[in-house]
């Protein structure tokens, strides 16, 4: 399928829906047990018309990028629009440098579509210099665009002012269940500030609460799964789209299920009223992880 696809003002697209790699090719540590399955999952992805894919340096210490290069090997590559991250504890000028040589060489490619901040720097480091790194590598081509990833609103406008390039995304923990996004405004900030809000963890890996009544009834109406109109509830959302991490092609076909038709405004307002014991901090990664004096 052609997947529906969100435009900045400033004219940076992407697909409403990427697939998410954390957890291919292990998880902090490298673990090469699935490879080959991994690899069959992310070309299945491709053929079925996913061409966002997301990874990090951090994602099975530098293998999920690997994985990805060995993909890239036999794939259209310019088609593809590939973001991968530079984690928090590896940051500041010679960090950001070193990282992108790293990840580009793992994945085979000569530029990243989008190069992101994992986190805001580990306090050893400055974001100036950080953000410096940054525009550099914008400048060599080696980067097409930048962007951060769980940033409160400051740590987000901190990055931005000590960049050159706008911040095209933020890529945040957000799903009908886990709120923190709302908590800071970030859904209204992003719009604001003309930038994605990329959702991670759409589905809480598998474990989002589907005996919530208000699934059941919006299932019902559009004539979809519960994790289809968990899905369709973010991308529906101004500027918000999402990615998910799956090797089950089953899981993907009905991941796609959730793209090409929109929900009312309506219901986007009782999802958000209603979906039952939301939480307003992330379970993985909560946006207060550091203190605001390193800002
Ligand atoms: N920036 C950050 O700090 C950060 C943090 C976490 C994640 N992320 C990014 O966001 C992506 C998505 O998040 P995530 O992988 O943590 O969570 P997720 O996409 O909500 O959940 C993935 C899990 O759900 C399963 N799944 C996927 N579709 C399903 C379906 N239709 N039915 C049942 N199970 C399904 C997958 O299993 P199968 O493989 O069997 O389908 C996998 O175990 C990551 O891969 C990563 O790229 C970023």
């Amino acid at each position: 399928m052609r997947i529906p696809t969100k435009k900045l003002k400033n004219g940076f697209e992407l697909p409403v829906y990427g697939l998410g790699l954390w957890q291919m090719g292990g998880r902090f540590e490298e673990d090469r047990t699935n490879d080959e399955a991994d690899i069959k999952a992310i070309k299945y992805a491709i053929e079925q018309g996913v061409t966002y894919i997301d990874t990090a340096e951090a994602y099975g210490d530098g293998h999920a990028e690997e994985l990805l290069g060995e993909v890239l090997k036999n794939v259209d590559r310019s088609k593809l629009v590939i973001s991968t991250k530079v984690s928090g504890n590896n940051q500041g000028y010679d960090g950001v440098l070193d990282a992108c040589e790293k990840s580009l060489k793992r994945m085979g490619t000569d530029y990243i579509d989008l190069f992101m901040l994992h986190r805001f720097p580990d306090p050893e480091f400055s974001i100036k210099e950080t953000m410096r790194a940054m525009d550099e590598l914008v400048e060599s081509g080696k980067v097409r665009h930048i962007g951060v990833s769980n940033c409160a609103p400051k740590r987000f406008e901190s990055a931005q002012k000590h960049s050159k390039n706008k911040l095209v995304y933020n890529q945040l923990h957000y799903n009908v269940e886990y709120r923190e996004v709302e908590k800071y405004g970030l859904e209204k900030h992003a719009v604001d500030n003309d930038y994605f809000l990329c959702a991670w963890r759409p589905l809480q890996k598998d474990l989002l609460d589907t005996s919530a009544p208000i699934l059941d009834e919006m299932a019902n109406k559009y004539g979809k799964t519960k994790y289809q109109i968990a899905i369709n509830w973010l991308i529906s959302q101004p500027n918000v789209i999402t990615l998910s991490k799956t090797s089950t092609p089953v899981h993907l076909d009905e991941n796609l299920g959730a793209l090409d038709w929109d929900m009312s405004e309506e219901d986007i307002e009782r999802i958000r009223q209603e979906f039952p014991n939301q939480k307003y901090a992330s379970d993985a990664v909560p946006l207060d992880y550091e203190a605001a004096s390193l800002l």
